[in-house]
């Protein structure tokens, strides 16, 4: 028996565009087992950030469930919405989505300010994740003092201090040299095996699928699974 942490069944979402309603994602269907490692793949626009933004719960499909460790988003009202994105699921957005005037510590104890968590606990989680994620000696420097790879890895940090049960990336390898893509791919992996972490990476870089249990392709507005490779 396995657990599931992440089932959609038959999501439906359409943006409105002056009169003109434009379908993003139709009938999307998908099973994530707890600890899985998952590829989600398409070309720009397809759908995928929508996707990863609902099952964040951070966008309400028209139709169809999304079930998160056994929540139904759909019963759930806003504060049971920012309850599930504060304990249960991390969403990492494409551009990272860094405060620019925060340090590195600050930005990392977001989450667990909003979560109302006491200031000792607060700095033990956040020097862990900062351990963790390689970024000892940076607590201090503001995201324009970093490179790339070191913003992108802040930004999975701010995701795991909440101990996640679900991870989501959004293109998390976009804005890097292939050297640290491999890195940052690696990082998902450790993260997977230490946490037993249900992991959804966005990309349209078929080499990071390399990386994944299984892949599954957006194609217009499904998921359909990618053949294994033999
Ligand atoms: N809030 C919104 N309002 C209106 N249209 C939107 C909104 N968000 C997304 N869309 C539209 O939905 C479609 C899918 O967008 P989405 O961002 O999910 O694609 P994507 O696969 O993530 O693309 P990319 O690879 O470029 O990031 C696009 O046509 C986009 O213009
Ligand atoms: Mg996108």
């Amino acid at each position: 028996m396995y657990e599931i942490s992440v089932l959609l069944r038959d999501v439906w979402k359409s943006y409105k565009f002056g009169s003109e309603l434009t379908t993003v994602l139709r009938n999307v269907n998908a099973a994530f087992k707890k600890g899985e490692m998952i590829g989600i793949h398409g070309p720009s626009g397809s759908g995928k950030t929508t996707l990863l933004r609902i099952i964040a719960g951070l966008e309400r499909p028209d139709r169809g469930d999304v079930i998160i460790s056994g929540y139904n988003l759909n019963l759930l009202d806003e504060v049971g919405l920012s309850m599930i994105r504060n304990s249960i699921v991390s969403y990492i957005p494409q551009d990272y989505g860094l405060v620019d005037t925060l340090t590195v510590f600050e930005n990392i104890e977001i989450p667990l300010l909003i979560s109302g968590v006491d200031k000792v606990s607060r700095v033990k989680s956040v020097s862990e994740v900062i351990q963790y994620m390689g970024l000892k000696g940076k607590e201090n420097l503001t995201p324009s003092h970093l490179s790339g790879g070191e913003r992108q890895r802040v930004a999975i940090a701010r995701a795991l201090v909440t101990t996640p049960s679900v991870l989501l990336a959004d293109e998390p390898t976009a804005n890097l040299d292939w050297s640290n893509a491999i890195k940052v791919m690696e990082l998902f992996r450790n993260v997977r095996k230490d946490f037993n972490t249900t992991i959804v990476i966005v990309t349209h870089d078929p080499r990071v699928l390399e990386f994944v249990d299984r892949s599954l392709n957006m194609v217009e507005g499904t998921l359909k699974e990618i053949t294994p490779k033999t």
